[in-house]
């Protein structure tokens, strides 16, 4: 059995988590291969809501194994938390069946205190980061001084590597940021208890996913945040600091590209991003709220995590094709089509104009990008609701062309519409063929 793969194909908040939990009905093991508490994924089961920032969605099937990879930063008190949440309802979060890979690095107050030294010194410019110390983590691994979780297992060397990376970082956040120091002890304390909890969950998540592949189990990858907040080929510098894309699935859990089997692109029917940065396809007023709803429903564009209005736009078809390119998407999972029911006619972004000529691709440069103006295509709207539609044939015409759209301009298959927030509200359109 092959390795899929679950990438975000816009800017994060697509969607991802109801199709982890789809396709994790048939999956014997789920990891996360990126990022950290910064993601929040809803799975809707009936009348119960799971949010997960950092236990991969997988967890609320019976069956699958899930799995912390390497590339994930990990901050152990969410972690706790969110094991404790799952376990008040009743699912099993024991060590046989929720992994941490030993390689994967450990936030801690040192990087949230950074995080926000940083965003406050930034002032107007910025980022807009989920203020989770994630860049800061990043930044110690690279740095080749990151704490990895490992170190669990070694109650004194954690508590000497805490004290130490404690006191380097008061430097800078005294010296550079004039922040408050952090008491290395009282962390250290916290961080053994940590351990203590965590420490029958480590793995070593490469040669255990190696095992299921090789035994034929199916494996998914569970990406986080999306390929526009990807640190090489997102808005840099308005971006994450790991590699939410195909090739981050990969270094993330120590797999390699043969065992590749789907890539599946999420994205929304329109678009969304949390936090600083150009979008092209943005929408304002009253278009901006009838695509955002107004924050009474869970489903609303507002932050899973940090409970921000997200900005939102229109579908950008010229972003679906940078992605389709950067992750060899094998098909694409279309969420929210319920979401535009209703409306006249809906604008399609194709292609953008840069000083006056016309554009086909995603420009590098951030300064291009903001001078990019969108060249929409209209399409027919529908009146109809489609939170009902369970097949193909269920959609309207109008709605089965706005996917056909997609699928013909992207030149990649369309296996699922969403149309709602709950767990049946999919659509598998696998079955047809929108490129002929
Ligand atoms: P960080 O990942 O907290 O460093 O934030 C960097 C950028 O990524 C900010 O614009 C965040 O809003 C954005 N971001 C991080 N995680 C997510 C996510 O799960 N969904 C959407 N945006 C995210």
């Amino acid at each position: 059995m092959p390795l899929n793969i679950i990438i975000g194909a816009q800017w994060g908040d697509e969607g991802k988590g109801r199709f982890t939990d789809l396709l994790a009905a048939d999956t014997d093991a789920v990891g996360r291969f990126s990022g950290g508490d910064n993601a929040g994924h809803t799975v809707t089961v009936g009348e119960d809501v799971f949010k997960l920032h950092l236990i991969p969605s997988g967890i609320i099937h019976e069956k699958a194994i899930c799995i912390i990879g390497n590339g994930v930063v990990m901050n152990p008190a969410v972690f706790i938390r969110e094991m404790d949440g799952l376990i008040e309802r009743g699912i099993d979060v024991g060590p046989e069946r929720l992994k941490i890979s030993r390689a994967c690095h450990i936030i801690t107050p040192a990087h949230i205190a950074l995080d926000k030294a940083k965003e406050m010194a930034l002032g107007t410019g910025k980022i807009g980061t989920t203020l989770r110390g994630i860049g800061p983590a990043y930044m110690d691994k690279i740095g080749r001084s990151g704490l990895r979780a490992g170190l669990f297992a070694h109650p004194e060397a954690l508590t000497a590597a805490i004290h130490a990376h404690i006191e380097a970082h008061n430097n800078t956040l005294t010296k550079i940021y004039g922040a408050a120091p952090l008491d290395a002890t009282a962390v250290a304390a916290e961080y053994a208890v940590y351990a203590q909890h965590l420490a029958p969950h480590l793995a070593d998540a490469s040669v255990l996913l190696d095992d299921y592949l090789k035994a034929g189990r199916a494996v998914l990858a569970e990406g986080a945040q999306g390929t526009f907040l990807d640190i090489d080929h997102g808005t840099y510098p308005f971006v994450t600091s790991s590699s939410p894309t195909a090739g981050g699935a990969l270094t993330g859990l120590g797999i390699g590209p043969k065992m590749v089997g789907r890539v599946i692109g999420v994205c929304k029917a329109f678009t969304s991003r949390v936090g600083s940065g150009p979008f092209p396809c943005e929408a304002e007023g009253e278009t901006a709220v009838r695509l955002r709803g107004t924050g009474a429903n869970p489903w609303d564009e507002y932050g899973t995590t940090t409970g921000r209005a997200r900005r939102v736009g229109w579908l950008d078809l010229v972003m679906l094709r940078h992605a389709g390119r950067i992750n060899s998407f094998t098909d694409i999972a279309i969420t929210k089509l319920d979401i535009l029911s209703g409306l006249a006619e809906i604008p399609v972004c194709v292609a953008y104009t840069l000083d006056g000529e016309r554009i086909n691709h995603f420009p590098h440069s951030l300064e291009e990008l903001g001078r990019c103006e969108p060249v929409f295509e209209l399409l027919p709207g529908w009146q109809e609701d489609v939170t009902g539609a369970r097949t193909w044939d269920d959609l309207p015409k109008a709605a089965q062309n706005y996917i056909e759209y997609i699928a013909k301009d992207t030149q990649t298959p369309i296996s699922y519409v969403s149309v709602g927030p709950g767990r049946a509200q999919v659509v598998d359109s696998s079955a047809i063929d929108l490129l002929s």
